[in-house]
């Protein structure tokens, strides 16, 4: 599984490949809004501009590519920099959450987090095993005869 690593939190999170960094960054408790995105924000549809993080330098692949809204929307702000609703987590990746305010101790705090390696986590979500439904759907249609007269298709 990927692990975010927020920064300014100083929190490890595992989600799922795929995952959406905003809706993990909210289910795991991280305040990724200003004062701003807090009175208002466009709940993830990539119109407030007030989700931003930025991805630390190096982890441009671990998430997905930047959206055509991005490429309109953050034109004037750092390339490192990401709309969290837009963003889908493919591997593990450093962030740091409202990068406008900054850290209070400068970098000490971002090489500290770049110091510990972290995980590069599956490139894919996991198979799911197949239903008893699915396998015996399967079945009837891969056997020969075909489904039988009588037989529940699903
Ligand atoms: S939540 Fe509004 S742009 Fe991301």
């Amino acid at each position: 599984m990927p692990v975010i690593r927020f920064v300014r939190e100083g929190l490890d999170v595992e989600c799922f490949p795929g995952e959406n960094l905003r809706e993990v960054a909210l289910r795991e408790g991280v305040e990724l809004y200003g004062l701003k995105g807090k009175l208002g924000n466009c709940g993830g549809c990539g119109q407030c501009i007030t989700c931003f993080v930025a991805v630390v330098p190096g982890d441009s692949a671990a998430l997905s590519s930047r959206t055509a809204v991005e490429d309109r929307k953050l034109q004037n702000r750092p390339l490192d920099w990401r709309l969290a609703c837009q963003a889908l987590v493919e591997h593990s990746v450093v962030v740091l959450t409202r990068p406008q305010l900054g850290l209070a101790d400068g970098q000490a705090q971002l090489e500290a987090a770049l110091a510990a390696p972290l995980p590069a986590g599956p490139t894919a979500w996991p198979e799911q095993p197949e239903t008893p439904e699915q396998q015996s759907a399967t079945t009837d249609e891969d056997s020969p005869d075909g489904p039988m007269a009588g037989d529940t298709v699903r």
